[in-house]
């Protein structure tokens, strides 16, 4: 079962989320990304959240601490907003809480390098548990400390909305054109050597055993909670079984000429700046350097940036942000992801 917490306030609302989710305090003095049982998406879409960040943490994949919020919907009389006022009215009861990675940056699939290892078994997780959500437009990736993180699976799991043709959904091929990381010659081969054995009956049903059964929604021949939480490990169990016919699919999309090789972007910070050698290409476990920066013989990256003097001003030509690169959100931190 996750953790359970109790909500102690709203803080404001992640406009960005189209499930209106909102930033919320605890008593426990976490603070979470709460997404709504009673937001349009449903508490299926909670389901799926738990279920597949569970997985993933067995695919070795990082992503943010999950608890169960209890909401008394009586905090909605402090909101101004009638939008979510109604939204925290209709969710009484336990939430979805993400711990809320504060300063993260979201993935730009322009801009970062993410070693093929990783991207394969992202992409490998992504398949089997059928994430319609991690494309190039909508990441659902973000950037924290030193490490990639997942988030958003609410739309994973898409044959809970229709137990009737389940069956059919699991050698269903997974469509990896539009994918975030298709151009990050992904190894979708040692992916599936490494992860297939991992996903065991036995992980299967501590993932669903994480869904509080408020969430589990009777079903046609589905009547119990306990139901339906068999029901997705038979489902999962037989996507796995049937991996050849979706991996099929993952291998000749991967191999395609002509998929988009996002490069890193070129450094638009100033040398001083640059990633130490200390600073690790993401994948891997976090442990290998790809390309460290190179540094010319007899010269050293100095351990303190030179200061701006007194009355001094910011340089007259700002770094200049390459063709297809943005600028991030929050600007990494020494000690980050180097982008
Ligand atoms: N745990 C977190 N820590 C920090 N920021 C987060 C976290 N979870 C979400 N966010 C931010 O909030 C945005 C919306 O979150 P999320 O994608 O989970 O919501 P959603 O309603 O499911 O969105 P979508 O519109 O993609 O369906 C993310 O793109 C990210 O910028
Ligand atoms: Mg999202």
């Amino acid at each position: 079962m996750l953790p359970q917490v109790t909500a102690t306030r709203y803080v404001t609302p992640l406009r960005e989320g189209g499930s209106l989710p909102g930033l919320m305090e605890a008593d426990d003095f976490g603070t979470y990304v709460v997404k709504f049982r009673g937001a349009g998406q449903g508490r299926k879409a909670l389901v799926a959240e738990v279920i597949s960040a569970r997985l993933a943490r067995v695919c070795g994949l990082l992503v943010p601490d999950l608890v169960a919020v209890d909401l008394d919907p009586g905090l909605a009389a402090g909101e101004p907003d009638q939008e979510i006022q109604d939204l925290l009215r209709a969710s009484g009861g336990l939430n979805l809480g993400v711990d809320f990675l504060a300063g993260a940056v979201d993935f730009d699939a322009a801009a970062a390098g993410v070693s093929g290892e990783l991207a394969g078994r992202i992409i490998w997780f992504d398949a089997l548990v059928s994430n319609a959500d991690r494309s190039w437009r909508n990441p659902n990736m973000l950037f924290w400390r030193e490490g990639l993180y997942l988030i958003d699976h609410g739309a994973t799991l898409t044959y809970q909305h229709r137990w009737e043709s389940a069956g059919a959904a699991a050698g269903r091929r997974y469509d990896i054109a539009d994918h975030a990381l298709v151009g990050c010659a992904p190894w979708i081969e040692d992916a599936d050597r490494l992860l297939a054995d991992r996903i065991t009956p036995e992980v299967l049903r501590e993932a669903v055993a994480a869904v509080p059964d408020e969430w589990l929604e009777p079903e046609p021949g589905l009547d119990r909670p306990a139901a339906v939480r068999q029901a997705h490990v038979r489902q999962l169990t037989a996507r796995l079984e049937n991996r050849e016919a979706w991996l099929t699919g993952l291998r000749e999309m991967a191999s395609q000429p002509g998929l988009p090789r996002r490069e890193a972007a070129a450094p638009v910070r100033p040398f001083w700046l640059t990633p130490s050698p200390r600073r690790r290409t993401i994948g891997s476990g976090g442990t290998t350097t790809r390309n460290p920066p190179r540094i010319p013989p007899g010269e050293t990256i100095p351990r303190n940036p030179p200061r701006i003097p007194p009355g001094g001003t910011t340089p007259r030509n700002p770094p200049r942000i390459p063709p297809g690169g943005t600028t991030p959100r929050n600007p990494p931190q020494d000690g980050e992801v180097a982008r």
